[in-house]
């Protein structure tokens, strides 16, 4: 994070929203809606996943889509993957940085990735092998994603002492970042410092992400805490969008346009110009004509006299 933002959002509706979507939205959308978002001043966007196509063929163009991603300057792009093969993908497509899922769930890891947990763990160490040998200048960034690590809704509750115990585990096996997500949008505030205080502790001074689903209304609520505890990095979704394909009852990921106001209103810099990112839901909006966009701030308009952390038409770059 570089000294011009106080907190970093990265929009990962490109990938989690469009992974639970049919309707395949074509690469000159997914083009344009990253471009706005770009412009607007997202510095980060997981823009795709490295799966196989006939598993999700909404990425079935993720090459190109990462292609033109790093065109545009200064900004960071990142894809999802769950295994070895998506690394050597995402590896050849020279995208900067790989996130790779595992859940803290066994039935969830199984179900999505169709693998144990071990077996992911084994998964990620060969990961982090080949990129080490992998020749430095194109080399990605290797975050380590913990999915539904504050309840599942195959086993119901997690453990909250084996959500740092994996992310132990990955942080030792190579991760530079460890990402803590709420699949499923079961996690309350009270859970959250709980688990994010014990987690950056664990595995410290690797920076922690959040990423939370307003399944049940309490995404916001969550940042909150999340921010209380010390957790700087945040994933949110355009309009939010999101879910996972094989999470029962998986809905949208937090609103990028409410997560910027919020924050932006409490005085912490994101970069992001709140008007030309409202304006980029229209891209969103005119190819999934069917799919409902969600947020507040998108529908009431900023308030009167609404004076942004960032300053107006700021553009940062981290
Ligand atoms: N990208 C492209 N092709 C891949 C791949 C990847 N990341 N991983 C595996 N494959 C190919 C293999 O080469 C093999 O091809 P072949 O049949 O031509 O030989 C085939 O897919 C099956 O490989 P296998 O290792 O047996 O995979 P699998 O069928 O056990 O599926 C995953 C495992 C991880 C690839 C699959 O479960 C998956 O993509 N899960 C992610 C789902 C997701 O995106 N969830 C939401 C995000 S959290
Ligand atoms: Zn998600």
């Amino acid at each position: 994070m570089n000294g011009t933002v106080d907190v970093l959002v990265r929009e990962v509706g490109p990938r989690d929203g469009l992974q639970i979507i049919d309707q395949i939205v074509p690469t000159a959308q997914k083009i344009a809606w990253l471009d706005a978002e770009a412009a607007a001043g997202v510095s980060e966007i997981e823009v795709c996943s490295f799966v196989p196509p006939k598993i999700i063929p909404q990425f079935a163009d993720a090459t190109a889509v990462v292609a033109h991603a790093l065109s545009i300057p200064a900004l960071t792009v990142a894809a999802l993957i769950p295994n070895l093969k998506g690394a050597e993908r995402g590896i050849a497509s020279h995208v900067h940085k790989l996130n790779f899922v595992m859940s803290v769930s066994e039935s969830h890891n199984r179900s999505n990735v169709r693998r144990t947990r071990e077996e992911s763990l084994a998964d990620f160490t060969r990961i982090a092998e080949l990129i080490r040998d992998t020749e430095p200048s194109r080399r990605p960034r290797l975050a380590a994603g913990l999915s539904t690590a504050l309840g599942c809704t195959l086993e119901g509750p997690i453990d909250e002492a084996e959500v740092i115990r994996y992310a132990v585990r990955l942080a030792e096996s190579g991760a530079d970042e460890i990402v803590v997500a709420d699949t499923v949008g079961y996690a309350d505030p009270a859970r959250v410092r709980r688990v994010f205080a014990g987690v950056i502790g664990a595995v410290k001074p690797l920076p922690v992400w959040a990423h939370f689903h307003d399944t049940r209304g309490l995404g916001l609520a969550n940042v909150l805490a999340a921010l209380d505890v010390g957790v700087r990095r945040f994933d949110s979704s355009l309009a939010g969008l999101g879910g996972c394909p094989y999470a029962p009852g998986a809905t949208g990921n937090i609103v990028t346009e409410d997560l910027a106001f919020m924050l932006e209103s409490m005085g912490l810099r994101t970069g992001i110009d709140l008007e030309r990112l409202i304006e980029a839901r229209k891209i969103i909006g005119s190819v999934l004509q069917d799919v409902p966009l969600y947020g507040g701030i998108a529908k009431a308009g900023l308030p009167k006299g609404f004076k942004p952390a960032s300053g107006s038409h700021q553009r940062a770059s981290a």
